[in-house]
């Protein structure tokens, strides 16, 4: 067991100012707020906690910046935005080290949130110059009919913790390549990943004013302040519903257009004539990426009646092998929950659901620390316990039978979210009677891993609106004009 050195080669990218108008500042108060390693509480930075006079400065520069920015060539902008993916590839180590010290994801994973994050940059970089208008058959013999296709304005994208680096790029790579420019509200828990972006944004050639990343300890202030502002016309959302919902009553005021990436209730449903040991290892991937802390993690397993005790048993066995702890140990495969409420709205969710009747199937305490959480298996999970309301976020499996194909339907769709869903099945009409029937954005075939730089993340219901990344990932931060000319 190895412990990974944290010192960066590029110590340039640990960053705690903020960044407005290409300069890094301190704010008008100087005030900052302290980042935490989740893993052991120990404060890592003093990040500067903009004030909302900042907050303004900053929409002011990517006000000033926008039609510039959206003036150049596709080709120009898309030039730009390789150099930035080149960029973050060759300090992909350093910034997987920022990552893990704030987020506390095991090193392997937050690499690989890195590049993953990256394939966002290169996907739109691609994609801005395949921005089609449209010519219409004109219903006046005298009239031309025309549909461009133009950026919507300054963005804003508010982005969670859980991922530091891939939120922001998922967002703001296809705003950028539209030609819009952006303000990034980055997480309380982990602004060092963002700022350490915009380090590398500024090298690769992102003139001034276009992207600006705004670390602040008020995220309510600051949300009002952009659902409020005039100048800002598109606001990007991931986080709760509850706060999605929020930001959708203050934005209504501007008519603010929203992306919302909100909370899920992921099912795992396996039917019984699924190759088990494949569920099973699809489970391992689905449930603990993360410690559990992704809006697509599963959040419901749902395993037919006739191969419940075979794959309880080989995911215990699999669940045993998993290491928990310090994210910089080279054989740690779930780290440390984020922060202290997390911990408690975990043990919450547990505790109710062994008083409701939950039965620990397994569970290994190994805890080296209060803040990391060992993976726990419950089986006998029913619908009145909250886990299986709210998303647990955290190594927990819920475990519940079914009998019939319907049932396992009703039950996957019996809650107010939509975001991802999974089904192990061999049976080819099965996959398309299932999937058609799942009410989610997203369903997974066989599979526990379903994100790509290429596919459109999102969901339905109280799971938000809006795709991220694929071909439809740009259309959300571009207006279509429609232009109408008389040639007679
Ligand atoms: C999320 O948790 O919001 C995103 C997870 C992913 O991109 O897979």
């Amino acid at each position: 067991m190895n412990r990974l050195p944290i010192d960066l080669k590029n110590a340039d990218l640990f960053k705690q100012e903020a960044f407005i108008n290409g300069q890094w500042t301190k704010g008008t108060e100087k005030k900052t707020f302290p980042v935490y390693n989740p893993f052991n509480k120990m404060i890592i930075a003093e990040v500067s906690d903009l004030q909302v006079s900042d907050l303004d400065h900053a929409v002011q520069a990517a006000n000033i910046a926008f039609p510039t920015w959206a003036k150049l060539t596709s080709y120009e902008r898309s030039s730009i935005l390789t150099k930035w993916h080149n960029l973050i590839i060759e300090n992909e180590r350093d910034l997987a080290t920022i990552l893990t010290l704030e987020q506390g994801k095991p090193f392997q994973e937050a690499l690989g949130e890195i590049r993953y994050g990256a394939t966002f940059i290169d996907w739109f970089s691609a994609e801005a110059v395949r921005v089609y208008g449209d010519i219409i058959p004109s219903p006046d013999a005298n009239k031309r009919i025309s549909v461009i296709k133009q950026p919507i304005g300054v963005v804003v994208a508010i982005t969670p913790w859980n991922f530091p680096n891939a939120m922001i790029t998922r967002k703001i790579a296809p705003a950028l390549a539209a030609g819009c420019t952006v303000l990034v509200k980055p997480a309380e828990d982990t602004p060092l990943s963002a700022l350490a972006l915009a380090v590398l944004a500024k090298k690769a050639g992102i003139p001034k004013g276009v992207l600006n990343i705004l670390p602040t300890s008020k995220p309510v202030i600051a949300g009002d302040f952009f659902c409020a502002h005039k100048n800002i016309q598109k606001i990007s959302f991931t986080g709760s519903t509850k706060t999605g919902k929020y930001l959708m009553e203050k934005g209504a005021a501007t008519l603010k257009k929203l992306s919302l990436e909100l909370g899920g209730n992921a099912p795992f449903i396996v039917f019984d004539d699924a190759d088990v040991d494949a569920a099973v290892k699809g489970a391992i991937l689905s449930k603990y990426r993360n410690a559990g802390q992704t809006c697509v993690c599963t959040n419901r397993f749902l395993i037919h009646a006739n191969i419940l005790d075979a794959f309880n048993e080989k995911l215990a066995l699999e669940v045993n092998k998993m290491k928990v702890g310090d994210g910089f140990l080279d054989d740690t495969q779930i780290g440390p929950l984020i922060n202290e409420a997390a911990i408690k709205k975990v043990n919450f969710l547990l505790n109710d659901a062994i008083e409701k009747g939950a039965k620990i199937f397994y569970s290994k305490n190994t805890s080296v620390d209060i803040t990391v959480i060992s993976p726990i298996i419950l089986t006998q999970v029913t619908p009145d316990m909250a886990l299986s309301k709210e998303e647990i976020f955290g190594p927990i499996s819920a475990i519940t039978s079914f009998s019939t194909e319907e049932e396992a339907i009703y039950i996957a769709n019996n809650t107010e979210f939509g975001l991802a869903s999974y089904i192990y099945t061999k049976d080819n009409a099965r996959i398309h009677r299932v999937t058609e029937a799942l009410q989610y954005g997203m369903v997974g075939v066989n599979t526990g891993i379903i994100s790509y730089a290429a596919v459109p993340f999102g969901g339905i219901k109280e799971s938000g609106f809006g795709r991220e990344g694929s071909k439809y990932g740009i259309d959300e931060f571009q207006i279509l004009k429609y232009i109408c000319t008389d040639i007679s």
